[in-house]
């Protein structure tokens, strides 16, 4: 029986930052290195399924709506209905934090970049994640 492959590409600041004000904290840093994230970002998870909260899906640019399929999940859901939707194909789990928190059990492939920004956020990564716990 084919079953949902379900993984996480995220990036964080140097102490685990994640989120700021609603965007990614080192929003409008035009250095190669945060443009290159996001362009890898939409490169590898293009064809795939992206499934993440609302303000999430909201913040993903037009260029990137047409080439994968993106699903937005709600508190009411259950996690593991809501992926065996997906059986066969690649899930990946885009966030915020407590759609991490339902999904990390699930999840069998983590890839974060850490970058360089070591300022100020509002979200942040929690490494219980990796272990499958909240
Ligand atoms: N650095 C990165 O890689 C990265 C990636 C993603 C997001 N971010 C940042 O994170 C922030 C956005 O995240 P956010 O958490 O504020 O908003 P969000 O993306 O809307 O995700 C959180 C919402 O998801 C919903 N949700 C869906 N399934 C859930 C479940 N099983 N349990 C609990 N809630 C569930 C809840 O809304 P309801 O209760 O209304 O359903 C919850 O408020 C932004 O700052 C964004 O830039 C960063």
């Amino acid at each position: 029986m084919k079953h949902t492959v379900v993984r996480v590409m995220c990036a964080i600041g140097q102490s685990g930052q994640l989120g700021l004000d609603g965007g990614l904290p080192w929003e409008g840093n035009r250095a190669p290195i945060y443009r290159a994230d996001v362009a890898r970002f939409f490169e590898l998870t293009r064809g795939h399924v992206l499934l993440a909260g609302p303000k999430t899906i909201a913040s993903v640019p037009d260029y990137a709506r047409t080439d994968r399929e993106l699903v937005v999940v709600r508190s009411s859901m259950d996690p593991e209905e809501t992926l065996s939707r997906f059986a066969g194909r690649i899930v990946f789990i885009g966030g915020g934090p407590p759609v991490w928190d339902a999904y990390a059990r699930f999840v069998s492939h983590w890839d974060i970049t850490r970058l360089p920004y070591d300022g100020p956020a509002d979200r942040w990564f929690n490494p219980n994640w990796l272990l499958g716990k909240t």
